[in-house]
């Protein structure tokens, strides 16, 4: 699968559509390219994990028997963990993930979007590959529905995307929309919305390693945003 020509396509798709009054033109493109890279990024931080875990703990210097109960129960819950995640296909979850969003603006937007989707790349991948991909699209705002790790991963790395500076954006690009100083900015952060939306994620993640993610992302915005009321109110 050739990604470069892929990405080609998607950007022909996407880039000229605002598919959200709020949102700017071409969002859904960069947040797709966004979205597949974390989900691949969470792939491999897996992957790696639990080969590191159990190589850490063979080397324990623990009573042998202990030690070996220690080294089986992780080699089960890693071989558990990396059968799901070794059969993933990097190709197909890298794409699925860029094009997710493809039908935005047109509900049921995951329908939509896997038929686009589809449509766009029929005859560049393969048609078992097309099938994966049309059902990942579909899944990925089903959350809580999801039964694989393809699945998770996307709908995981969808959610982080919103976070972090990510956010700072969104709630500067919403001030600015509706013509609101910077002031309100901070309004809009610790709206009543905001906190669900928050609420829905924390709840809705898939994978621990997702939850840590947006604790890190969530500290970053926290210190943004002091530093940015600080300024607001004149102070050095
Ligand atoms: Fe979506
Ligand atoms: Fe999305």
């Amino acid at each position: 699968m050739n990604r470069n020509h892929i990405d080609t396509i998607a950007r022909r798709v996407m880039i000229g559509r605002k598919a959200h009054s709020k949102r700017e033109t071409g969002y859904i493109y960069y947040h797709g390219t966004r979205v597949a890279r974390i989900a691949l990024e969470l792939l491999d931080s897996l992957q790696f994990r639990s080969h590191w875990l159990c190589r850490w703990l063979c080397n324990l210097a623990l009573p042998s028997r202990l030690r070996n109960c220690l080294v089986k129960a992780t080699c089960f819950a890693g071989g558990l963990l990396l059968g799901s995640v070794s059969t993933i296909n990097r190709d197909t979850l890298f794409v699925a993930a860029l094009f997710h969003d493809v039908g935005k603006g047109m509900e049921p937007h995951a329908e939509i979007g896997a038929t686009m989707a589809r449509e766009a790349l029929k005859g560049i991948v393969s048609d078992h590959e097309l099938e994966e991909i049309g059902s990942l699209i579909r899944m990925h705002n089903r959350r809580g529905q999801g039964s694989t790790m393809a699945e998770h991963l996307i709908q995981d790395a969808d959610l982080l995307d919103h976070f972090g500076s990510q956010s700072v954006w969104l709630c500067f690009y919403y001030s600015s929309l509706s013509d609101k100083p910077g002031e309100e900015a901070l309004e809009y952060r610790r709206s009543t919305d905001m906190k669900g939306y928050l609420e829905y994620c924390r709840k809705n993640l898939n994978l621990d390693l997702s939850r840590r993610v947006l604790e890190r992302r969530l500290a970053f915005e926290d210190s943004f945003f002091s530093q940015f009321k600080r300024e607001l109110s004149g102070r050095l």
